[in-house]
Protein backbone atom coordinates (compact mmCIF):
# COMPACT_ATOMS: atom_id res chain seq x y z
CA UNK A 1 0.00 0.00 0.00
CA UNK A 2 1.19 3.33 -0.84
CA UNK A 3 2.31 5.93 2.22
CA UNK A 4 1.70 9.21 2.90
CA UNK A 5 3.85 11.83 3.92
CA UNK A 6 2.13 15.11 4.73
CA UNK A 7 4.39 18.30 3.47
CA UNK A 8 4.88 20.28 6.82
CA UNK A 9 4.86 23.62 4.26
CA UNK A 10 0.94 22.90 4.08
CA UNK A 11 0.35 23.31 7.89
CA UNK A 12 0.02 26.30 9.59
CA UNK A 13 3.23 27.64 11.07
CA UNK A 14 2.26 28.88 14.37
CA UNK A 15 0.56 25.01 15.30
CA UNK A 16 2.88 23.00 13.45
CA UNK A 17 3.60 20.54 16.38
CA UNK A 18 0.16 20.13 16.83
CA UNK A 19 -0.24 19.58 12.95
CA UNK A 20 2.60 16.97 12.84
CA UNK A 21 1.17 15.51 15.58
CA UNK A 22 -2.34 14.85 14.28
CA UNK A 23 -1.38 13.66 11.36
CA UNK A 24 1.73 11.62 12.45
CA UNK A 25 -0.37 8.52 13.18
CA UNK A 26 -1.37 7.69 9.73
CA UNK A 27 1.75 8.74 8.03
CA UNK A 28 4.97 6.94 7.18
CA UNK A 29 6.96 10.59 7.55
CA UNK A 30 6.60 13.94 7.82
CA UNK A 31 8.11 15.48 4.86
CA UNK A 32 10.07 18.74 5.49
CA UNK A 33 10.36 21.50 2.40
CA UNK A 34 14.18 23.05 3.02
CA UNK A 35 14.38 26.64 0.53
CA UNK A 36 17.33 28.39 0.52
CA UNK A 37 15.78 31.52 -1.68
CA UNK A 38 18.59 31.12 -4.43
CA UNK A 39 17.61 27.24 -5.71
CA UNK A 40 14.39 28.44 -6.13
CA UNK A 41 12.75 31.74 -5.03
CA UNK A 42 11.73 31.40 -1.62
CA UNK A 43 12.46 30.40 2.38
CA UNK A 44 11.22 27.48 4.19
CA UNK A 45 12.38 25.53 7.04
CA UNK A 46 16.01 25.78 8.67
CA UNK A 47 17.25 22.94 10.84
CA UNK A 48 15.76 24.15 14.47
CA UNK A 49 12.49 23.68 12.64
CA UNK A 50 12.72 20.25 11.73
CA UNK A 51 14.64 19.29 14.88
CA UNK A 52 11.51 20.72 16.83
CA UNK A 53 9.60 18.12 14.98
CA UNK A 54 11.88 15.20 15.10
CA UNK A 55 10.03 11.91 17.47
CA UNK A 56 6.85 13.14 16.53
CA UNK A 57 7.27 10.62 13.01
CA UNK A 58 10.15 9.86 10.95
CA UNK A 59 11.79 13.24 8.85
CA UNK A 60 11.60 13.31 4.93
CA UNK A 61 14.09 16.33 4.14
CA UNK A 62 13.71 17.48 0.93
CA UNK A 63 16.52 20.18 0.45
CA UNK A 64 15.80 22.87 -2.55
CA UNK A 65 19.00 24.48 -2.09
CA UNK A 66 21.76 25.24 -4.34
CA UNK A 67 24.45 23.78 -2.14
CA UNK A 68 23.32 20.83 -0.47
CA UNK A 69 27.14 19.21 1.11
CA UNK A 70 26.73 22.30 3.08
CA UNK A 71 23.71 21.20 5.16
CA UNK A 72 23.60 17.33 4.88
CA UNK A 73 25.86 17.38 8.55
CA UNK A 74 23.20 19.50 10.13
CA UNK A 75 20.08 17.98 8.78
CA UNK A 76 21.17 14.64 9.85
CA UNK A 77 22.08 15.60 12.98
CA UNK A 78 18.29 16.78 13.25
CA UNK A 79 17.10 13.94 12.65
CA UNK A 80 16.73 13.68 9.20
CA UNK A 81 16.02 9.72 8.42
CA UNK A 82 15.94 10.74 4.14
CA UNK A 83 17.37 13.47 2.68
CA UNK A 84 16.55 14.19 -1.05
CA UNK A 85 18.94 16.54 -2.97
CA UNK A 86 17.92 17.66 -6.92
CA UNK A 87 19.97 16.63 -9.87
CA UNK A 88 19.49 20.60 -10.29
CA UNK A 89 21.87 21.69 -7.83
CA UNK A 90 25.64 21.67 -7.39
CA UNK A 91 27.49 18.15 -6.66
CA UNK A 92 24.17 15.76 -6.15
CA UNK A 93 26.78 12.79 -6.93
CA UNK A 94 28.71 13.87 -3.75
CA UNK A 95 25.56 15.16 -1.56
CA UNK A 96 24.12 11.17 -2.35
CA UNK A 97 27.69 10.10 -1.07
CA UNK A 98 27.73 12.04 1.95
CA UNK A 99 24.07 10.70 2.91
CA UNK A 100 24.73 7.23 2.78
CA UNK A 101 27.54 7.58 4.91
CA UNK A 102 25.56 8.71 7.39
CA UNK A 103 23.21 5.17 7.21
CA UNK A 104 20.22 7.30 6.02
CA UNK A 105 18.01 6.62 3.11
CA UNK A 106 19.12 8.94 0.30
CA UNK A 107 16.93 10.75 -2.52
CA UNK A 108 17.63 12.23 -6.13
CA UNK A 109 14.85 14.41 -7.03
CA UNK A 110 14.23 15.87 -10.31
CA UNK A 111 11.76 18.83 -11.92
CA UNK A 112 8.75 18.26 -14.37
CA UNK A 113 10.79 20.20 -16.74
CA UNK A 114 14.24 18.64 -15.87
CA UNK A 115 14.37 15.22 -18.56
CA UNK A 116 14.54 11.83 -16.88
CA UNK A 117 17.90 10.96 -18.12
CA UNK A 118 19.62 13.05 -16.03
CA UNK A 119 19.31 11.43 -12.74
CA UNK A 120 19.47 7.38 -14.52
CA UNK A 121 23.67 7.66 -13.39
CA UNK A 122 22.89 9.26 -10.21
CA UNK A 123 20.49 5.98 -9.16
CA UNK A 124 23.38 3.65 -8.39
CA UNK A 125 23.92 6.26 -5.32
CA UNK A 126 19.96 6.81 -4.18
CA UNK A 127 17.72 4.91 -2.30
CA UNK A 128 14.67 6.73 -3.35
CA UNK A 129 13.69 8.84 -6.91
CA UNK A 130 11.72 11.84 -5.80
CA UNK A 131 9.60 12.18 -8.90
CA UNK A 132 8.26 16.57 -8.25
CA UNK A 133 5.00 17.08 -9.79
CA UNK A 134 5.47 20.64 -9.62
CA UNK A 135 8.13 23.36 -10.15
CA UNK A 136 9.31 23.46 -6.80
CA UNK A 137 9.07 26.29 -4.65
CA UNK A 138 5.70 26.76 -3.20
CA UNK A 139 2.44 24.79 -2.01
CA UNK A 140 -1.00 24.66 -3.69
CA UNK A 141 0.09 24.04 -7.34
CA UNK A 142 -1.29 22.10 -9.87
CA UNK A 143 -0.08 18.63 -10.77
CA UNK A 144 1.89 17.50 -13.75
CA UNK A 145 0.70 15.19 -15.44
CA UNK A 146 4.46 13.56 -16.87
CA UNK A 147 4.65 12.54 -13.31
CA UNK A 148 2.24 9.25 -13.71
CA UNK A 149 4.54 7.97 -16.63
CA UNK A 150 7.78 8.85 -14.85
CA UNK A 151 6.50 6.88 -11.81
CA UNK A 152 6.01 4.00 -14.41
CA UNK A 153 8.77 4.05 -16.30
CA UNK A 154 10.99 4.15 -13.02
CA UNK A 155 9.21 1.22 -11.28
CA UNK A 156 9.26 -1.06 -14.54
CA UNK A 157 13.11 -0.34 -14.60
CA UNK A 158 14.58 0.28 -11.58
CA UNK A 159 11.94 -1.66 -9.11
CA UNK A 160 14.59 -1.88 -6.36
CA UNK A 161 13.95 2.16 -5.47
CA UNK A 162 11.37 3.82 -3.33
CA UNK A 163 9.17 6.26 -5.77
CA UNK A 164 7.93 9.11 -3.94
CA UNK A 165 5.70 11.68 -6.04
CA UNK A 166 5.77 15.64 -4.68
CA UNK A 167 3.90 18.71 -5.72
CA UNK A 168 0.00 18.81 -6.38
CA UNK A 169 -0.93 15.33 -5.06
CA UNK A 170 -4.33 14.90 -4.33
CA UNK A 171 -7.22 12.18 -3.58
CA UNK A 172 -8.10 13.04 -7.18
CA UNK A 173 -4.57 11.37 -8.20
CA UNK A 174 -3.86 9.76 -5.57
CA UNK A 175 -5.02 5.91 -7.18
CA UNK A 176 -3.36 7.00 -10.65
CA UNK A 177 0.14 7.20 -8.65
CA UNK A 178 -0.73 3.98 -6.31
CA UNK A 179 -1.51 2.02 -9.57
CA UNK A 180 1.79 3.11 -11.31
CA UNK A 181 4.10 2.33 -7.99
CA UNK A 182 4.26 4.86 -6.26
CA UNK A 183 5.41 3.77 -3.08
CA UNK A 184 5.25 7.55 -0.86
CA UNK A 185 3.08 10.35 -2.10
CA UNK A 186 3.90 13.71 -0.26
CA UNK A 187 0.71 16.20 -0.05
CA UNK A 188 0.68 19.95 2.08
CA UNK A 189 -2.33 21.63 0.56
CA UNK A 190 -4.58 18.07 -0.27
CA UNK A 191 -4.05 17.39 3.44
CA UNK A 192 -4.01 20.66 5.81
CA UNK A 193 -6.22 22.95 3.53
CA UNK A 194 -8.71 19.81 3.91
CA UNK A 195 -11.83 20.08 6.26
CA UNK A 196 -11.15 16.20 7.63
CA UNK A 197 -6.74 15.74 7.13
CA UNK A 198 -7.14 12.47 8.87
CA UNK A 199 -9.97 11.77 6.38
CA UNK A 200 -7.85 12.80 3.40
CA UNK A 201 -4.93 10.95 4.04
CA UNK A 202 -6.76 7.59 4.47
CA UNK A 203 -8.74 7.85 1.30
CA UNK A 204 -5.11 8.70 -0.72
CA UNK A 205 -3.94 5.50 1.25
CA UNK A 206 -7.17 3.52 -0.10
CA UNK A 207 -7.05 4.72 -3.08
C1 LIG B 1 7.17 22.11 -3.50
C2 LIG B 1 7.39 21.23 -2.29
C3 LIG B 1 6.24 20.34 -1.99
C4 LIG B 1 5.01 21.09 -1.59
C5 LIG B 1 3.80 20.21 -1.68
O1 LIG B 1 8.31 22.83 -3.76
O2 LIG B 1 8.52 20.41 -2.48
O3 LIG B 1 6.57 19.38 -0.99
O4 LIG B 1 5.11 21.61 -0.30
O5 LIG B 1 2.66 20.97 -1.47
P1 LIG B 1 1.32 20.67 -2.30
O6 LIG B 1 0.94 19.30 -1.95
O7 LIG B 1 0.39 21.72 -1.80
O8 LIG B 1 1.67 20.83 -3.76
ZN1 LIG C 1 8.85 18.66 -1.11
Amino acid sequence: MVSIAPSMLGADFGKMREAAELVAPYSSHLHMDVMDGHFVPNLTMGVDLVKALKGIAPLDVHLMVTDPLNFIDDFHEAGAEIISVHVEANNPREALERINEKNIKSGIAFNPSTSKDEIIPLLDFADMILIMSVEPGYCGQSFHENAIERVKFFKDNYPGKLIEVDGGVSTVNSAILNQNGADILVAGSAIFKSINPIETIKLMKQS
